[in-house]
């Protein structure tokens, strides 16, 4: 492994599809192991294009320009932060010699919630919620027959709970299939039904496959609000058994992905049961929260392993993290309250940047640290309300 210098006539190049919050914590990885960094995303001025040696605002799910963009910046490695990629294009790169992070085929069927679910629970045999597809309000109808109520419908192609609805009897289906088609990242009129799980909690287990093999870090907490997380912490007790199956389910999907970087895989456990849920090919939101706890973010972990350079994936400190929402619609937003947020003991920021905000947003992240999970997780949420998103001037 050989790192060239940036800007130089031999640089390592990493092309950032997706320059979100995630995305920027990369960035600054990558920037400093001294690889060049190219960031794209569909606006300017996004979290990432503030921190890489060059950014692109282009539309990454038009095959013609992805392509385009990709030739034209040749880089050493493509890093997806998103899932809405015509990841067709990542194939023919792929094939070309260029490596897709982790792989090609494994940003295509994680974007798309039936090929991540037929491979974990058809070819793998992994523990899941009962579920089924439909296409059709009769199909709708016969999905709840099948997984039975409660249960849950989503669009196929969506993220951060967009277009998810949880129905408690067969007379939310109809408004629950309107939503899920408007609300779906493409225009894909194809959802899943899932029977709703009890669970006792829920994590994301963070699984690097690196040069030296497979490693773990502490399982993370978290709550969900609507689909999207408000707050998170490591580690989450588990039982010794819950956790050996959260391991082994992690090791189970992330191999059948395959290649190299940081997978999020989120299960829900009820006792020591373990179900998959779905997985990331790339760090997880919930993971901001290892920014305070481990001796590499996730975000190292990822630019690491990429690079197929050794990772550490010590647990430093318990800690949490605990999301700053926009609030408001607003344009050039200014943020107010951050010298009171970052008096609290063990708390840190990062504040994203984005050109504009609004209501459920995520415009920042507090993170603490402390003795134990329940003092950092206070800590946590105390420093992000402290955080105010405000009109400009
Ligand atoms: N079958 C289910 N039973 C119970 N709760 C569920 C089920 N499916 C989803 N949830 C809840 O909704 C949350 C979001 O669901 P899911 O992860 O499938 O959606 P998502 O849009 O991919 O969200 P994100 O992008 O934030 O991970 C889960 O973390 C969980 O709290
Ligand atoms: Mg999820």
């Amino acid at each position: 492994m050989r790192i060239g210098t940036p800007l130089g006539p031999d640089p390592t190049r990493v092309l950032l599809l997706g320059s979100g919050e995630l995305g920027k914590e990369v960035a600054i990885a990558f920037q400093r192991l001294g690889v060049e960094v190219v960031a794209a995303d569909r606006y300017p001025h996004a979290p990432a294009h503030q921190v890489a040696h060059r950014w692109h605002a282009i539309d990454m799910t038009d095959p013609v320009t992805l392509a385009t963009l990709i030739e034209q910046e040749s880089p050493d490695l493509v890093v997806p932060e998103i899932e809405a990629i015509a990841t067709a294009v990542l194939a023919d790169v792929e094939a070309t010699g260029t490596t897709v992070v982790p792989t090609a085929r494994a940003t295509r069927l994680t974007m798309d919630r039936e090929g991540i679910r037929r491979l974990a629970a058809e070819e793998l045999g992994l523990p899941t919620s009962p579920y089924a597809f439909a296409e059709t309000l009769d199909d709708v109808h016969a999905a709840i027959a099948h997984v039975g109520l409660p249960c849950v419908l989503k669009p196929t192609m969506s993220s951060s709970g967009k277009g998810q609805s949880v129905l408690k009897s067969a007379a939310d289906a109809e408004g629950a299939w309107e939503y899920a088609r408007t609300a779906g990242r493409v225009s894909n009129p194809r959802v899943i039904v899932e029977g709703f799980v009890e669970f006792d909690y829920e994590i994301t287990q963070l699984t690097v496959r690196h040069a030296g093999g497979t490693s773990f870090c502490e399982p993370i907490g978290h709550r969900q609000v609507d689909g999207d997380y408000v707050e998170s912490w490591q580690p989450q007790p588990m039982s010794d058994a819950a956790l050996a199956a959260a391991r082994d389910v992690s090791g189970r999907i992330t191999e059948a992905l395959g290649g190299r970087g940081v997978f999020g895989v989120e299960l829900f456990v009820r006792g020591d049961e373990v179900l998959f849920s779905e997985v990331s090919p790339r760090p997880h939101d919930t993971g901001l929260a290892t920014l305070a706890t481990q001796r590499c973010s996730e975000f190292e972990l990822h630019a690491r392993a990429v690079l197929g350079l050794p990772v550490d994936t010590t647990l430093r400190s318990p800690g949490a993290s605990a999301v700053v929402y926009g609030g408001a619609d607003l344009e050039a937003p200014g943020y107010e309250g951050v010298a009171e947020a970052l008096a609290v003991p063990g708390a840190d920021l990062r504040l994203f940047g984005k050109p504009t905000a609004s209501a459920r947003r995520r415009m920042g992240v507090a993170v603490a640290e402390a003795d134990d999970v329940d003092t950092a997780r206070d800590r946590a949420r105390t420093a992000a309300g402290l955080v105010r998103v405000v009109p400009r001037g």
